[in-house]
């Protein structure tokens, strides 16, 4: 453990001084995320118990808001204000481009000791490294490409499984639509829209063009008869969803799927987290399928990253904050409570549920398969500007009666205009 080895170092090369302020730093961290949910707040609650029982001093600071939105605009005020809080949730490409800023704090220390290079899989530490140096660490992956369904709403319309195909989706949807039944939980906020658009873009176009379009932005891509089958999939599925909609929470698009309200949500498995910590049974209660895709995978990781603060308190802590969520114990608690399956290779999965194991093994299938792609909707493609403005026209389409022609026009000039 890097604590302890390094109580004893101390120890060893301070004792003769014993200055106060090295042997009474306890470890503390300030902590900025924004798991507010039942489920999400059941997971960090976990995270908080194990820091303090080894001796941490945990200050909260979570900022509520689904995808980390409001958290992001009240980081960037906490930073330019000189108060930077110490751990932060913070993901994708957001972390190289803080680091750039000079903002993170390396953890070269703790990986060596713990050996991250071993355990933490390389395409996962590409994200948490910043030139070679560990600057943040992941604690799970997420899987954006998920059908949510109550399976007593689909038996009524004769079904038994989630759909395989777009088509059959819309065919079952229809039919739930004939029977009363509101097909389609849906949250109207920006990132849920862009959450069901990348899901779509992935099953309609293919990993290839998924690829191309939303982390290559290659041009041809977004202007093409595909991304119009994109838009015309999402005027669809808007006439799917209820009339409020607008501005819902995606936790409350969840608890409509299982109160028998609506039949299925597209969310990412955090919603699996909610119906665990509301005491429901996966295959029995609700039912979890990919969306259609041939051999895709939306990966979305969570991670922490660490920002320069003084005070030996601060760093203590944040560097028992960083060998804990990398250590086997936390991987697998805190992944069984939200939904996610552990970042860290090796870890057993025996304790998880068949959706778990689905994702784990969707996966791997996807990784030889050339499908296992960073989410857009959740930053780990491409920086914020970038998905910022695919995300204006998603949700600017969803929300009117604009065409896909002028969909996909608007899509090209959004991008071309954010890339200079
Ligand atoms: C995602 C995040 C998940 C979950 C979700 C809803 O971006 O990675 O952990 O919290 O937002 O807030």
């Amino acid at each position: 453990m890097y604590l302890r080895k390094t109580i004893l170092a101390t120890g060893v090369a301070f004792s003769a001084l014993a200055t106060a302020s090295f042997a009474h730093a306890e470890p503390t961290a300030e902590v900025l995320h924004w798991w507010t949910s039942g489920g999400e707040a059941k997971a960090v609650a976990s995270l908080k118990e194990d820091f303090e029982a080894n001796g941490g001093t945990w200050v909260d600071s979570p900022v509520a808001g689904g995808a980390g939105d409001a958290a992001m605009t009240v980081l960037r005020s906490r930073v330019l204000s000189g108060d930077a809080p110490a751990a932060v949730q913070l993901k994708g490409p957001a972390i190289q481009e803080w680091a750039e800023q000079g903002a993170l704090a390396d953890l070269n220390d703790v990986a060596a000791a713990e050996g991250w290079d071993d355990v933490i899989p390389a395409a996962i530490q590409d994200v948490m490294k910043y030139k070679g140096d560990y600057v943040a660490v992941p604690v799970n992956v997420h899987r954006v490409d998920w059908i949510w369904a109550n399976p007593t709403l689909l038996a009524k319309v004769g079904a038994d499984s989630a759909p395989t195909t777009w088509d059959e989706f819309n065919a079952l949807a229809d039919k739930l639509q004939a029977a009363g039944i509101t097909p389609v939980a849906h949250g109207g906020q920006p990132w849920q829209d862009a959450t069901v658009f990348e899901t779509v873009v992935l099953g309609l176009g293919g990993p290839e063009f998924f690829q191309s379009a939303l982390v290559d932005l290659d041009e041809d891509a977004l202007n093409s008869d595909t991304m119009k089958a994109v838009f015309d999939q999402m005027r669809k599925i808007r006439g799917y969803v209820d009339a409020d909609f607008p501005g819902r929470d995606w936790n409350l698009a969840t608890a409509m799927v299982m109160n028998g309200e609506a039949a299925m949500q597209i969310m990412g498995d955090w919603a699996k987290g909610e119906f665990l910590a509301a005491g429901k049974v996966p295959g029995k209660d609700f039912i979890c399928a990919a969306t259609p895709s041939e051999n895709g995978y939306l990966f979305n990781v969570d991670s922490f990253a660490m920002f320069n603060v003084s005070g030996d308190d601060k760093v203590e802590g944040q560097k028992l904050l960083a060998e804990l969520i990398v250590g086997e114990k936390f991987q697998e608690t805190f992944n069984l409570l939200k939904g996610s399956i552990p970042a860290r290779s090796g870890v057993s999965l025996d304790k998880f549920d068949d959706c778990a194991k689905k994702s784990e093994a969707d996966l791997q299938a996807a990784q030889e398969a050339g499908g296992f792609l960073p989410s857009m909707a959740h930053g780990m493609a491409l920086r914020g500007h970038l998905a910022g403005a695919i995300v204006d026209v998603v949700t600017a389409h969803f929300n009117s009666d604009m065409s896909s022609d002028e969909a996909v026009s608007r899509l090209v000039e959004a991008v071309e205009l954010a890339k200079d």
